[in-house]
């Protein structure tokens, strides 16, 4: 009987210690996933209607669509926003390189992130994803 015991302890205290482990790592993947840290960028599949479109929305379209939109130049969908990076200037603007108008004009510089995610769905192709 008393032999019993002592194995029955052992085996809930087991139970106890992996529960704790696999809830313990059940946490951290949820919390990486609902607040990345400020040094993680996603980079991979990159969706332009999740990702891009809602970054042109916010920053660019208030002046690059309509009628007469700024410089000509109209963002307002996944064609025109491809028309304008493979004319040459979207890059260099967003980037704020020297002889290029920097963008948004007026207005705060995207982030390193959101950069980086533009030319990362360039390399995977400018898809309307
Ligand atoms: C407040 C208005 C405004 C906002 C917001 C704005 N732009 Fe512009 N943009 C302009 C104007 C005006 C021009 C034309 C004059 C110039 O080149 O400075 C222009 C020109 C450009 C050009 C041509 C630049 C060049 O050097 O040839 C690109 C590309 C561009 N914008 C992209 C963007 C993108 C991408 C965004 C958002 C990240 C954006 N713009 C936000 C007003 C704006």
């Amino acid at each position: 009987m008393e032999h019993l015991t002592t194995k029955l302890k052992m085996f809930l205290l087991l139970l106890m210690f992996s529960s704790a482990v696999i809830l313990q790592s059940c946490y951290k993947d949820n919390e990486e996933d609902l607040y990345p840290g400020p040094d993680e960028c996603n980079t991979e599949n990159i969706s332009f209607s999740q990702t891009i479109m809602p970054v042109i929305t916010n920053n660019c379209v208030s002046c690059h669509s309509g009628a007469a939109p700024s410089g000509g130049l109209s963002l307002s969908n996944h064609t025109e926003v491809v028309t304008s990076i493979d004319g040459g200037r979207f890059m260099g603007a967003i980037r704020h390189e020297s002889g290029f108008s920097a963008m948004p004009q007026g207005g705060a510089k995207l982030s390193d992130c959101v950069i980086s995610q533009i030319e990362a769905w360039i390399e995977q192709g400018k898809k309307n994803n």
